[in-house]
């Protein structure tokens, strides 16, 4: 049997606009204190701040979507405690189907990959 490494905890309420960030904090850290297997939280992690909170507070991993969108540098941006610029307007569901850019703010960056939808 090989077993499970982790658990993600996600979900689709983040469509939802204005919520509290991160989302999903309290709910994975109920189900942090009934499992024994490391918790990755992902859902509106924009600063450090957020991050080291979770994370003192129990969560094992952080992952995080929209950022790395918004800002290819974002890690640097971290590294120099500036916030992600991913406002949650969640155009970018479907602006890249439909013009091959990723972010809604960033209409400089055109997705690099070459692909057909039909
Ligand atoms: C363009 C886009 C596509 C996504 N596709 C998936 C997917 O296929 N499966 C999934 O579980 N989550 C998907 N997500 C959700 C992300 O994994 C993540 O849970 C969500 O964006 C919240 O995290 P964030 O605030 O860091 O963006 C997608 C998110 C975006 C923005
Ligand atoms: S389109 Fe909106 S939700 Fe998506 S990465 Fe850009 S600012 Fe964030």
């Amino acid at each position: 049997m090989d077993g499970i490494d982790a658990i993600e905890i996600s979900g689709n309420n983040f469509k939802k606009l204005n919520q509290p960030t991160p989302y999903f904090l309290e709910n994975a850290l109920k189900i942090r204190n009934k499992v024994n297997v490391p918790i990755i939280l992902v859902g509106g992690f924009r600063n450090v701040n957020q991050m080291n909170n979770a994370l003192e507070k129990g969560i094992d991993f952080i992952s995080m979507s929209r950022p790395f969108i918004a800002d290819e540098n974002f890690v640097q941006k971290l590294k120099n405690d500036e916030e992600s610029i991913c406002v949650n307007c969640n155009e970018c569901f479907e602006i890249f189907k439909t013009q091959h850019k990723r972010c809604a703010l960033r209409k400089d960056i055109i997705h690099q990959l070459e692909i057909n939808f039909p």
